[in-house]
């Protein structure tokens, strides 16, 4: 059996026991990987990835010029997580729930210039989400970014959580040549983090009760 057929096997059984987690019935494809990572260079520095499943985007980072030691894997499924362990010893695997990023301590020798997530936002509460992208990005560096893919029509998360967090969305491109087809966005902050905003951040890591979970436009 190849790598390929036995990482399918692999996902498609994750699915089999959590749907909800998993959300899809197989790893994204080369096209996808490709758009996922299009702006991330070797310069980039640290790179977490949210949700590697079995390392598609992982193994694209790589190609990319990315050192694996400049990896941080976090993934919550116990059957991912220990393959990605043997499988990219240099990285840093990390099984969590995402949602708790912001108490992961990272030790990282270069500021964390991107983070790539896999996560099936779509089908988590708002709340959760919300305490994501708020650990997220008080781990990016200025200007760093964080992209995220949908099988949806418009960018997966919410405006009220992007205003709430001074975050934008931009669309960065759409493949067809994936199961199913996805489009990629790149969540930036609107404006340069200043100290004042920082200390905003962290009291909002309790998310408010009063926004909507409709999609952006
Ligand atoms: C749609 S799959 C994507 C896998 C891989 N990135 C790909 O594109 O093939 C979602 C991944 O996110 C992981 N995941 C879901 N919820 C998570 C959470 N709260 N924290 C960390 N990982 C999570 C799942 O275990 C799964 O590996």
């Amino acid at each position: 059996m190849t790598n390929r057929t036995a990482d399918a096997l692999l996902f498609f059984r994750a699915w089999l026991s959590a749907p909800l987690r998993v959300a899809s019935v197989t790893p994204s494809g080369r096209a996808l990987s490709s758009l996922m990572i299009a702006e991330i260079t070797s310069q980039t520095g640290t790179v977490i990835e949210l949700g590697p499943g079995t390392g598609v985007f992982t193994d694209a980072l790589l190609r990319q010029g990315v050192a694996e030691e400049n990896l941080v894997l976090v993934e919550y499924g116990a059957e991912f997580a220990n393959q990605l362990a043997n499988r990219f010893p240099a990285a840093k695997t990390v099984q969590m729930d995402a949602a708790q990023l912001r108490k992961l301590p990272l030790h990282a020798t270069a500021p964390v210039g991107a983070i790539v997530s896999g996560l099936p936002v779509l089908s988590m509460p708002m709340r959760k989400v919300y305490a994501i992208l708020s650990g997220a990005f008080s781990h990016l560096r200025h200007g760093g970014a964080f992209y995220q893919f949908t099988y949806g029509p418009r960018c997966p998360i919410s405006r009220p959580l992007l205003d709430r967090l001074g975050l934008k969305a931009t669309y960065v491109g759409w493949t067809f040549a994936n199961i199913p087809p996805a489009a990629v966005y790149r969540i930036t902050q609107r404006r340069p983090k200043k100290p004042s905003e920082q200390r905003h951040q962290s009291e909002l890591f309790d998310p408010p009760t009063d926004l909507s979970y409709g999609p952006a436009r």
